[in-house]
């Protein structure tokens, strides 16, 4: 197992360019399955959940190549006319977001088999949406053995119009690739309007299916009988470049990322003017220039376009340093602190009360070794144990790589003294 050893209190200073968005990526390629053919698809990270949901399909009988040199990011999907529909526990259980193959496995082949996701650190996750979702549309559904069977009555989905009790990203996406290919029109209500979805639906519009309203609350698609294969690059991941964006933020810092959407990223820029950040557009992208120590200032977490529950860790971190108290309320997922315990390792003063996390800033923060419970937990870590004095150890760093292209990598060229070793 790997880990990152960082040195820390170097400024960072330079530019970093940003990959695809890794929650892009996965639905898009998932997509393919609905229509038989060669698909390309491009700007796809190299990442561990990208490579399970590969190796997903590629189960499933489907042929999966990714390029390499220049062309690494480039994945070729050729899809038979008939696969197994079927998602196994073995990788969903790896990784959650390989449920989104259960919409367009039911919308092409009429049935799926697709393992139940287990519990998740982050919070209980359960899929009863999109479930719901899939049945308004006429799938039967029933659960055996710990898999969802899903079967559509007559063999094809039928249009219906579905409003979601909550919002949900991963949800919005399975039932609109599910409707897609269905019989008749679809209308989807309180649907997720993360980029990630208006992504996944230009790339099935470029598949020739018939969708309006990606990007806002309701979603209409019109079923069409076929889609011809995908062809389509991934948006940039604005979670990565939102990390690097904070790394900005810490004082002392200015960083120029690179190949970001301006518009993807609003709800953070508006927190780091406050904290007192400089924030520039440049070609291409943002600059961040970290002015003195941050100010506090109180976060809210909640769907697009409101301040990403994927950049709440990384914000803490900034804020460990703040002058004074700030509050981050997290409302999407109900266990996602896992990372303030190990923040207090560094030094940080952080007390949570339920959903809320009061960070009292203190003036600096001293390396330790750390653990990385999630994703996102580690890559606030990274940022955290940058900004402190002396050495930081952070394990599990697999956790990184399921959604961070070699973090470290973008990192170095800026000044961060880091180095991943065998732990
Ligand atoms: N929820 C339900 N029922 C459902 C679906 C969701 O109650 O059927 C609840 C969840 O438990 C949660 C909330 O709704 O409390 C929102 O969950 P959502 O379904 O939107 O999350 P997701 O689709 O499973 C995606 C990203 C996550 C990101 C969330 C929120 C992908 C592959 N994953 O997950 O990304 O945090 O949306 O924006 O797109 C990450 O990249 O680190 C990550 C966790």
């Amino acid at each position: 197992m790997d880990k990152i050893v960082i040195e820390g209190g170097v400024p960072l200073r330079g530019g970093a360019t940003v990959s695809g968005a890794k929650n892009a990526a996965l639905p898009v390629v998932a997509s393919a399955l609905l229509a038989e053919g060669e698909h390309v698809v491009r700007n796809v990270p190299e990442l561990a959940d990208v490579r399970t949901m590969d190796r997903l399909l590629s189960a499933m009988g489907c042929e999966v190549a990714r390029g390499s040199g220049a062309d690494r990011h480039v994945l070729s999907i050729r899809v038979p006319r008939s696969v197994k529909p079927e998602a196994p526990y073995e990788m969903v259980k790896t990784m959650r977001a390989s449920v989104v193959v259960l919409g367009p496995l039911v919308a092409r082949w009429g049935r799926a088999r697709v393992s139940l996701p287990g519990g998740c650190a982050i919070g209980a996750r359960p899929i009863d949406q999109h479930l719901k979702g899939l049945s308004a549309l006429g799938a039967d559904l029933s659960l055996e053995h710990g898999y969802v069977e899903a079967r559509a009555l007559r063999g094809r989905l039928r249009g219906a119009t579905f409003v979601f009790d909550g919002v949900t990203v991963t949800g919005t996406e399975n039932v609109m690739m599910a409707a897609v290919l269905a019989e008749g029109t679809t209308v989807l209500g309180n649907c997720a309007r993360e980029p990630e979805v208006v992504d996944l639906a230009e790339a099935l519009v470029a598949m020739g299916a018939r969708i309006r309203g990606a990007g806002t609350q309701e979603i209409t698609i019109e079923g069409v009988e076929r889609l011809r294969p995908l062809s389509h690059a991934v948006i940039a991941d604005r979670i990565e470049a939102g990390t690097l964006l904070v790394a900005g933020a810490f004082p002392g810092n200015d960083v120029a990322v690179q190949g970001c959407v301006p518009a993807h990223l609003e709800a953070l820029v508006e927190k780091l003017r406050l904290v007192g950040a400089r924030v520039e557009p440049i070609p291409g992208g943002l600059r961040v220039v970290g002015d003195g120590r941050p100010r506090p200032v109180d976060v809210r977490t909640a769907p697009f376009p409101g301040f990403a529950t994927d950049m709440q860790a990384q914000m803490m971190a900034l804020l460990t340093l703040a002058d004074g108290s700030s509050v981050l309320t997290e409302t999407v997922f109900e266990n996602r602190y896992m990372h303030v315990l190990e923040l207090k390792r560094l030094g940080a003063d952080i007390t949570v009360d339920g959903r809320a996390a009061v960070v009292k800033g203190v003036p600096a923060l001293s390396g330790a070794p750390v653990m990385a419970s999630d994703l996102r937990a580690s890559a606030a870590l990274v940022l955290a144990g940058l900004a402190a004095s002396g050495t930081t150890e952070v394990h599990r760093v697999y956790h990184l790589d399921r959604g961070y292209e070699r973090l470290e990598e973008k990192l170095a060229p800026l000044g961060a003294r880091l180095r991943r070793t065998r732990a």
